[in-house]
């Protein structure tokens, strides 16, 4: 069984000061906290087995938000980052709870919708070469890691470069092989001093055991980097909830929907988190027709 880790941590400061007492990925997209988005989409791929990675001292939140996950009908654990030592470092973090399994991280402020997605991911975990990553069409590709290309073939994964090779960006999802916990331990921090998921990326794609799948238009990829993205972001799953009346993301609906929870414990939730948001998981169960 695939493991899966959300990865948040970090510093935030491009949001300060807003993200100076609050950790970024509790902040609202919408209607939710951030994390819900990576979540959902970890459960949508029918992954279970959650780590959730964040600092020492935001990890109680997370702990009182998310807590062992059974109210989804999941298994979440909780781990601190004691510094934000690179995204690799997760991989450190969550040795003992990886074990000897396959392992699938996701970045707690990066949000993909789309109706093919979720099968995406799961595709992409069953024919795993050993790494997998998730490209998507950016217009500032220089923000992201990036993807070169050479006889229309993956080449290079370049981070962050002045000029890009190409305007697919990696996302903040990738699928490895239990190999990646060893690959991790062996990195070296970059110029920036930071250990960097595009080395480890680079890595299996020089061993011919990575895979790069692109995402096309019809799927979206939002990034909170910025204040804009995250305003940005925040219309964007308003204007799709207000025109469906369907959440996007909603990670009750989610653990219904895919059997893990019952009628009975829907309601409780709806009961137990009230206002708007308790009214719509209401609503489902009595038109549970639309999904
Ligand atoms: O969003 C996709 C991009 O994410 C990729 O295209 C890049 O290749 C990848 O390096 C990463 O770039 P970012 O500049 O967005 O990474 P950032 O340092 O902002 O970290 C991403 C999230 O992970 C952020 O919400 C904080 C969290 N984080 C980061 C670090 C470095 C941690 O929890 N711990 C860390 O040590």
């Amino acid at each position: 069984m695939t493991k899966a880790i959300v990865l948040a941590g970090g510093r935030g400061t491009r949001l300060y000061p807003v993200t100076r007492t609050v950790s970024k990925q509790l902040l609202p997209v919408y209607d939710k906290p951030m994390i819900y988005y990576p979540l959902a989409t970890l459960m949508l791929a029918g992954l279970r087995e959650i780590l959730v990675i964040s600092t020492p001292s935001d990890l109680p939140r997370y702990r009182d938000l998310l807590g062992d996950g059974s109210q989804w009908g999941v298994h979440i654990e909780h781990l601190p980052q004691h510094e934000p030592r690179g995204l690799p470092d997760a991989f450190n973090v969550g040795k003992g709870f990886i074990g000897e399994q396959s392992v699938a991280l996701i970045l707690g402020d990066n949000i993909f919708f789309g109706a093919d997605f979720p099968r995406m991911v799961r595709n992409a975990i069953a024919q795993n070469p050993g790494a997998t990553v998730f490209t998507h069409q950016v217009r500032e590709a220089r923000r992201f890691g990036v993807m070169r290309y050479q006889d229309g073939k993956p080449a290079d994964i370049v981070e962050k470069p002045a000029v890009p090779p190409s305007s697919h960006a990696v996302t903040g999802l990738y699928v490895y092989e239990n190999d990646v916990v060893q690959i991790a331990a062996s990195l070296q921090p970059s110029p920036r001093g930071e250990l960097e998921i595009s080395d480890v990326n680079r890595r299996y794609l020089r061993e011919g055991r990575l895979a790069a799948r692109f995402m096309g238009r019809g799927i979206a990829w939002l990034d909170t980097g910025t204040h804009d993205s995250l305003l940005e972001a925040s219309q964007f799953v308003q204007t799709v909830e207000h025109r469906q009346g369907l959440k996007i993301a909603c990670p009750e609906e989610v653990a219904w929907r895919m059997g893990w929870i019952d009628d009975g414990r829907l309601a409780a939730l709806a009961h137990s988190i009230g206002g708007a948001y308790g009214e719509y998981l209401e609503e489902l169960l009595q038109a549970p027709g639309a999904a």
